[in-house]
């Protein structure tokens, strides 16, 4: 029983079109598990006059018969959670197909004031997080502190759990003014545990019944390898794993249970937060595609930053994750470019460098420029109705990823992709 699981993931800094590809792909699976991450995820779908913005809940969504799973990685905002069931449940979504691994673990209000006070005493340092508790969520997870969603189902010992982490942040942060009111934090928790109390699942029973079932699984990624904790650009990172090492850890699978990984790509780069991102483009061209690609984030509206296309990161993320073939998404956003970028290589001096040097004052980048298209392709349904250079440049891309482009997108819209 192997390779039942295939994987989409992110494979720059998050916020590829992870959302949409899920969706298209979804059509194939039975079930559509989220392995890490929290509701710092933003994914956008549109279907129709249906616009999605989902955080947590895998982006199946508007399948109406994909079960929709959040594993034992994730990290679960309680009152978060139930406000995104009850945003899909009146747009007609059947929300009882969501169950959430009772291994996933709980954020806190504790910690998204953690988060706030931290980036803020960081100051020029700050990793640019999205605010929401994340990290802090994960840290308390490795201190042995955190707790999960199973620990919400019995009320006495969630309030002794609440009251143990509380106790052991005061500890941690003795101006505890930052915190906010316990007995009212307690209360909104208790509420919250009770009305998500149904869809928590045993997370490993779940996930191996499904698999002893025959069951098609997709696991969906959020955030990007660029962020993961331990291969991106740390510390600028998100605090999960976000590469396919993670489908493993996050939903409780070996690796013979994996199959295909499909690694998503932008045709250009984007950033949200601090860090290094060698390709980025600080003038009137970064702009274009700022406003071209409307990135601009879907969590907290923060402009993304922007650049070309980054080949030698993309190699990187395609190594980390073993992927198989490449979704390439917002081709449209290139149309009318004079010359396209691709940055193809990493110097320090005389020799080649890596992502981790790129912080080095002497650090640079190599670029290639390809012809760019005048054409409106946002109506292409096929390779063949795309201009020439359209096609050079995916060629062009496919040859320094050393991975086939499999599927590429040329709008928002769930029809607006193109089959190679
Ligand atoms: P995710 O976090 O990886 O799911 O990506 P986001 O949803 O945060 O950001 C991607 C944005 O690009 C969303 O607003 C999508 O609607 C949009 N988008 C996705 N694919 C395309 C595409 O091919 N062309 C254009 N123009 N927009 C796209
Ligand atoms: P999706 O799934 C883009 C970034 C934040 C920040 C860093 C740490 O929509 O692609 P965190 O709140 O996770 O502690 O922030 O990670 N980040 C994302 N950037 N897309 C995301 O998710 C992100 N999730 C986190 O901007 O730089
Ligand atoms: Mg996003």
């Amino acid at each position: 029983m192997s390779g039942r699981i295939d994987a989409v993931l992110g494979m720059q800094w998050g916020d590829e079109g992870k959302g949409r590809i899920v969706d298209w792909y979804a059509r194939d699976y039975d079930v559509v598990a989220r392995f890490g991450g929290g509701d710092n995820a933003g994914h956008r779908i549109e279907v129709g006059e249906k616009k999605l913005a989902l955080r947590l809940v895998p982006s199946a969504a508007l399948h109406p018969t994909v079960e929709l799973f959040v594993g034992s990685g994730c990290v679960v905002n309680l009152e978060g959670a139930l406000d995104e069931l009850a945003r899909l449940a009146e747009v007609g979504v059947d929300i009882s197909r969501v169950k959430f691994s009772d291994r996933a673990h709980i954020v806190l209000p504790d910690h998204g004031a953690i988060d706030q006070a931290s980036e803020r005493a960081r100051g020029a340092e700050k990793i640019g997080t999205t605010g929401r508790g994340i990290g802090p969520a994960y840290a308390d997870r490795v201190s042995r502190l955190g707790i999960t969603l199973g620990e919400t189902i019995d009320e006495r010992h969630f309030r002794n759990r609440l009251r143990a982490v509380r106790s052991a942040h005061e500890r941690a942060f003795p101006n505890a003014e930052i915190l906010p009111d316990f007995a009212e934090m307690e209360e909104r928790m208790l509420a919250a545990a009770a009305r998500l109390r149904a869809a928590i699942v045993d997370g490993v029973g779940y996930m191996h019944a499904r698999l002893a079932a025959g069951k098609r699984i997709l696991a969906e990624g959020a955030q990007g390898t660029l962020l993961d904790i331990s291969f991106g650009s740390y510390p600028y990172v998100t605090s999960s794993q976000c590469t396919a090492g993670g489908i493993c850890t996050g939903l409780g699978v070996g690796p013979s249970a994996i199959g295909r990984v499909i690694g998503i790509l932008k045709a250009y780069t984007t950033r949200v937060g601090s860090g290094p991102f060698p390709s980025e483009l600080l003038d009137a061209e970064g702009d274009r595609l700022r406003e071209a690609g409307r990135e601009f984030g879907t969590v907290t509206g923060r402009a993304r930053r922007c650049g070309w296309f980054d080949a030698v990161a993309a190699r990187y993320a395609a190594a980390l994750n073993g992927a198989h073939a490449v979704a390439l998404t917002k081709l449209d956003v290139l149309s009318g470019f004079d010359r396209i970028g691709i940055v193809t290589g990493y110097r320090l001096g005389d020799r080649e460098a890596t992502l981790s040097e790129a912080a080095h004052p002497d650090f640079g980048v190599e670029v290639e420029y390809l012809d760019g298209w005048t054409e409106d392709i946002r109506e292409a349904r096929r390779s063949s109705e795309l201009p020439v250079t359209a096609r050079r440049y995916i060629a062009r891309l496919e040859s320094l990823v050393g991975l086939p482009i499999e599927l590429f997108s040329v709008g928002p819209e769930r029809e607006a992709l193109i089959r190679a």
